[in-house]
């Protein structure tokens, strides 16, 4: 049975994405009722001798209330915390793991009067170099034992790896100790609202269907925009650069799931088989259809080493070689230390064929899912100008979220994946074969700019970006509505 005894263990319990990520999601879980006391027991894991109050004590100051929060919030921050238990080890020494386990099959045992079944979830809120000896340490020592049913999960994050074959070393050795259905690869972007709406808006509308192709659509852009720099978080980013931090993983998600075909069913399966055939499907990045850029500033950061040639922005084209998209740019675009912060899918539709307007237009019909902030899906559409005169003028259809649910609080993403994981709905996670592909897209290019033989050039922080990259841009054949902007509805 799935009713009783779940054990979530959080590696790497005193870090950042735990305190920041990890237990704030669990915490809204909690008080809405997905972890009920009675069934759930959280344990914290880390090398610092801390005690389980110190722990506590660490992460209540992020278990900040929501907009909307409610009374007893805090009374139930201490009710959660309570659920709280650490244990301090090493991640690569049975000795550490053993005791975890012994405290896991403890509060299992406490639990048996009500029922046999134990599951076990791994958190690991922990850098990916760790990865292979903490799976190794999980696998001797902590598996769920009982004969009664249940499971042992692990949950990992990106970065998986730098490149395709580094990503495929660290496949292969979580692969030898895990199966698949047991692995969770977070990709927090897959946790979206309006991410998680592409399947039904693709699928379950009409309109959409015989216009979601090369015929009517021009281009298709995935932004992602930042308005600070890698404040703090200097010396990882510089290891990776902008693409394998955000473009490789989250535009590059998104892109599946814009681009796919669609699947057989809602079954996980059938649902990652068509992002991989997808994927599968990109043609080589060519160097004219790619910018980098590096802000300027981003040297002073003292944990960035000198001279650094690592792209904190960069628009990449792909193009995907199949019926449906044949001569469409995907242009990605991610950037940090830019003038806004906002991500977004804009699709633009190609000119009226024969269009008797086309003088007096303003531009091109657009479909914009705006993913945040401020939750929003609208279309530009050109109109009679209301009044006596007989001329056009561009509007929107909106739906905007703030506006239109106004009683509903949209889920974080954490909070939304890891309700995933202990439910096991693999829908929202990344199979293996899915990440190779994305390695393999990405790496020749990554190879190049690490070798210095691609060249990230300067921008000013606050700005849009190099100037090359709104060129290029227009190169791709997309054309900038004039005289028109999408004003959000306010309250
Ligand atoms: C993370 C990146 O995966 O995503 C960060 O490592 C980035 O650099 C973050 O800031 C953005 O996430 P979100 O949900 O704020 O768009």
């Amino acid at each position: 049975s799935e009713a009783a005894c779940l054990s979530i263990v959080v590696l790497g319990a005193s870090g950042d994405l735990a305190k920041k990520k990890t237990f704030p999601a669990l915490f809204k879980l909690y008080r809405q009722g997905f972890l009920q006391s009675h069934e759930v027991y959280i344990f914290g894991y880390a090398r610092t001798k801390i005690s389980d109050d110190d722990l506590r004590d660490r992460i209540r100051g992020y278990l900040t209330p929501n907009k909307n929060a409610a009374e007893g919030h805090t009374e139930d921050a201490t009710k959660f915390l309570q659920l709280i238990k650490y244990v301090c080890g090493a991640y690569d020494t049975e000795e550490g793991f053993q005791c975890l386990d012994k405290e896991i099959s403890e509060y299992e045992i406490s639990k048996k009067s009500i029922e046999g079944s134990s599951r076990r979830l791994f958190y690991l809120a922990l850098p990916p170099s760790v990865y292979p000896p903490v799976c190794k340490m999980i696998r001797t020592c902590c598996m769920n034992k009982s004969d009664l049913g249940g499971w042992t999960r692990i949950v990992v994050e990106k970065p998986f790896g730098k490149d395709l074959e580094s990503a495929e070393r660290l496949s292969n050795q979580i692969g030898e100790l895990f199966e698949e259905p047991q692995i969770y690869r977070i990709d927090h972007y897959l946790g979206k609202e309006l991410v998680q709406n592409l399947l039904v808006l693709r699928f379950a509308n009409r309109f959409f269907l015989p216009s979601w192709n090369h015929d009517n659509i021009s281009s298709v852009q995935i932004v992602f925009r930042e308005d600070i720099g890698t404040e703090g978080r200097g010396g990882y980013f510089d290891e990776y650069g902008i693409i394998r931090d955000i473009i490789q993983n989250h535009l590059l998600q998104v892109l599946c799931l814009v681009a796919m075909e669609k699947p057989v069913s809602l079954k996980p399966e059938h649902i990652r088989d068509e992002k991989v055939k997808v994927l599968q499907s990109v043609a080589p990045i060519k160097d004219e259809e790619v910018v980098l850029g590096q802000y300027d500033g981003y040297l002073d950061d003292p944990t960035v080493p000198d001279g650094s040639n690592t792209p904190t922005f960069a628009t990449i084209v792909l193009r995907i070689h199949n019926e449906r998209w044949e001569g469409v740019p995907f242009v990605l675009k991610a950037g940090k230390a830019l003038a806004s912060r906002k991500a977004e899918i804009r699709i633009q539709f190609k000119e009226v064929p024969g269009d008797i307007f086309k003088s007096q237009k303003q531009g091109r019909n657009e479909l914009v899912i705006r993913l945040q902030p401020s939750e929003a899906m609208y279309m530009k559409l050109t109109v009679k100008q209301p009044g006596l005169k007989m001329a056009t003028i561009q509007s929107e259809l909106d739906l905007s979220y703030g506006q239109r649910y106004q009683d509903v609080t949209i889920p974080e993403a954490y909070e939304r994946l890891i309700l995933d994981t202990i439910r096991g709905d693999q829908q929202h996670f990344v199979r293996r074969d899915e990440l190779k592909v994305a390695w393999e897209i990405f790496t020749p290019l990554l190879h190049r700019i690490d070798k210095g033989e691609f060249k990230s050039v300067p921008y000013k922080p606050g700005s849009r970006g190099p100037d090359k990259a709104d060129e290029l841009l227009k190169e791709v054949g997309y054309v900038p509505t004039q005289g028109y902007i999408w004003i959000p509805p306010t309250l």
